[in-house]
């Protein structure tokens, strides 16, 4: 439980998720069928003892061994530079050949992909192995030949849920090129943001998309991006852009001569060109995701090759319980780390079958997943908590009307609460999947706790233990740790390194050291890995039976939707709008999203407060980031709470916002306003 005083907030002045975070009983147990764990992967109840910290790092030999490598590593784990981490040394190995080549031998024929559009009329494509292997050739033909592209270049995507964006990516990957995906919700502006601060020369996008039904314009976003880039100084030299439909074009924008060209169409140059996948370092990034820290600016978090195909494979097959006959479908996007692990990397390193789906879950109504399970026959279901909320309230009869089957589910993302959890698992998983509750981030490449799914009973909003070799240890404010069973929440961090951690912050590695090592490091400059333990940034409390719960984010991040969004990059946003004097950003409970933000602004002298005003700032959030960031509110304050020394109490505005105590607030520079903002809430 996250009390005050126990509450791992940076400083007592921020207002942490974790401080305000779900408050639920623990919870029974619920044990996997008998026909579950006939069939599972991983029934091995010495795993744990195998990866223990006595067998560090050489346990994770068994997780590279999944994979084809054209030269075997030297060195496990090299230390040298730490935190800097380096897996598998000296190892050549290529994603996209792991990921397609090798599985034409055995599966040639078998889908790869299945993509569905979201208007339900269409067709489902079912993208072989072969087809895979034929396509992911041309365009990697394409960006070495076309674009120039060679090893270690970045390229920005902006691509929505279609199979282009998985096979773009295996092209990347085949020529060592590095992807850096952009949610495609985000906006033109973020995207330029990525673009410039990876250097990226190309950037690839589709015209359009559907969501909610209606055709979205992405090439507008690419005008936008390039522009903005230009602005920053650094000058896109090519957009390739995806026709939806191949020969029609879904966006009314004009193509920019010498900039913008069809993708489809070059790739006819480029018919059945092959390319032979590169060697590459173990080492070598594979690609880089931007995720929200603490400032403003978005953090490019570098993943590498060897470390994290192989971190992302091993789960797969043994959390995911992935077989090659199964039909496996995350309904994440494939713009987040979710959606790379575990919709691409992951299953297609196992020649599984991976489905993905262009739109929202509910649409045209709510029974659409279901629809699309019993249509393929998915036995594997992946979503976020936020997808089940919703499903639940538009459509919680919708499931028994399909006739599909699940062995196995995950959540993941954020806190499940414990009734969302029951539904999920009694209607959607008609009470025969086994559900993992899965704990990660974009950092750590694959999960760190969940329970093995034919080993473990599950526990209703818990995460569940570790994974074998990875070891967690809570530390409080002062660094001691507290034990299992304290029931005190602290900071979660993981003692050592494994395969799928990132290797740094792109452009940025004084920021990575600060932000994930320095907290609880034991000895600067040391080599042992010992003393770095990874801090996650979640506030996580440990209960007797070893099950770890998370509460939440304790920075500035606020998680919507189970999309991380950073408090600062909101208020930025909100500052460009010129009235604005001051932004302040806290979180709010919601029923579907878990959180929406709330944002209080306080305007320049002079400026009077209007209705308009409040729209043009929610606007320029839209704007700046994405309308998954729209505050829920936008209250116009005539000053904001303050300490002596003139810091913003976001703790006093959340309390406001949730309707809660405030606490003492009698340190306050300007205690009053506490009153008066309250009074403006309940109007
Ligand atoms: C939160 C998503 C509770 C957590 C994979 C973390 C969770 C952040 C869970 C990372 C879970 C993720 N239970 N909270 N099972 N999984 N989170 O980088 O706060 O988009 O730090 O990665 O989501 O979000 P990210």
């Amino acid at each position: 439980m996250a009390t005050k005083k126990a509450s791992p907030a940076a400083s007592n002045d921020e207002v942490s998720e974790a401080e305000i975070a779900v408050h639920w009983q623990e919870e029974g147990y619920y044990q996997p069928s008998p026909k579950f764990i006939a069939q599972a992967n991983l029934t091995d109840t010495d795993m744990h003892k195998r990866f223990s910290l006595d067998n560090f790092p050489e346990c994770f030999k068994e997780y590279a061994d999944l994979l084809t490598w054209y030269k075997y590593w030297e060195k496990t784990l090299d230390t040298s530079n730490a935190p800097f981490w380096r897996w598998f040394v000296g190892g050549k190995i290529n994603a996209s050949y792991n990921c397609v080549d090798r599985h034409l031998e055995k599966h040639r024929n078998k889908t790869a992909i299945h993509f569905i559009s979201e208007l339900e009329n269409e067709p489902i494509q079912h993208i072989t192995y072969q087809e895979l292997y034929v396509r992911v050739n041309e365009v990697a033909a394409l960006l070495r030949n076309f674009c120039g592209l060679k090893a270690g270049d970045r390229v920005t995507l902006h691509m929505p849920m279609v199979a282009e964006l998985p096979i773009t990516m295996l092209a990347c990957a085949r020529i060592g090129v590095i992807h850096s995906q952009v949610f495609s919700g985000f906006s033109g502006k973020a995207c330029a943001d990525r673009i410039v601060d990876s250097a990226s020369d190309v950037l690839i996008t589709m015209d359009g998309y559907y969501r909610g039904g209606a055709m979205q314009d992405q090439k507008e976003k690419a005008d936008i991006a390039c522009e903005d880039a230009a602005a920053q100084g650094h000058k896109v030299k090519k957009v390739l852009i995806w026709q939806r439909y191949p020969g029609k074009n879904s966006s009314p924008r004009p193509m920019v001569k010498g900039r913008d060209f069809i993708m489809n169409e070059v790739l006819k140059d480029y018919r059945l060109t092959r390319i032979d996948p590169v060697e590459m370092p173990a080492e070598a990034p594979l690609f880089l995701m931007y995720t929200s820290g603490t400032t403003g600016k978005p953090k490019g978090c570098q993943h590498s090759t060897g470390g994290y195909l192989a971190y992302a494979a091993a789960t797969s097959k043994y959390f995911q319980d992935i077989h090659p006959e199964d039909v496996y479908w995350c309904m994440a996007d494939i713009g987040w780390i979710t959606g790379h692990s575990y919709i691409v990397y992951g299953p297609l390193a196992l020649g599984a079958s991976t489905v993905v789906y262009e739109g929202v879950p509910t649409y045209p109504d709510a029974g659409r997943p279901w629809r699309i399970a019993e249509e393929l026959g998915v036995n594997i279901f992946h979503t976020s908590p936020t997808a089940i909320r919703a499903l639940r309230r538009t459509g919680p009869d919708e499931p028994q009307k399909y006739n599909y089957h699940f062995k196995h589910m995950t959540t993941v993302g954020e806190p499940i609460e414990p009734e969302v959890w029951r539904w999920y698992h009694e209607v959607v998983g008609k009470r025969e999947a086994a559900i993992v509750d899965t704990w990660w981030q974009t950092e750590t490449g694959g999960f760190l706790c969940s329970t093995v799914p034919a080993l473990h009973p599950m526990k209703p909003g818990s995460a569940g233990p570790a994974l074998p070799g990875i070891h967690p240890v809570i530390y409080d404010e002062d660094g001691n740790e507290i034990p299992r069973g304290a029931g005190k929440a602290g900071n979660i961090c993981i003692r050592n390194p494994w395969p799928g951690i990132f290797q740094t912050i792109w452009g940025d590695p004084d920021r990575f050291v600060r932000q994930y090592y320095e907290r609880y490091n034991k000895k600067k400059g040391s080599t042992d890995w010992r003393d770095w333990p990874y801090f996650a940034g979640d506030g996580a409390v440990q209960s007797e039976d070893g099950y770890y719960r998370i509460l939440g984010r304790i920075d500035d991040v606020i998680n919507v939707a189970g999309h991380r969004l950073g408090t600062k990059e909101i208020e930025s946003a909100a500052l460009t709008v010129t009235e604005v004097a001051e932004a302040a950003v806290v979180p709010v409970a919601d029923e579907i999203k878990g959180r929406v933000p709330d944002l209080y602004v306080a305007l320049k002298p002079g400026v009077q407060a209007s209705r308009e005003l409040q729209e043009r700032i929610s606007q320029a959030v839209v704007t700046e980031i994405s309308p998954i960031a729209r505050p829920r509110k936008v209250w116009i304050v005539p000053d904001m709470p303050k300490t002596r020394s003139g810091k913003i109490m976001r703790r006093v505005l959340a309390a406001i916002s949730s309707n809660q105590d405030a606490g003492d607030v009698s340190t306050l520079a300007n205690p009053e306003i506490v009153d008066e903002l309250r009074k403006m809430a309940k109007m």
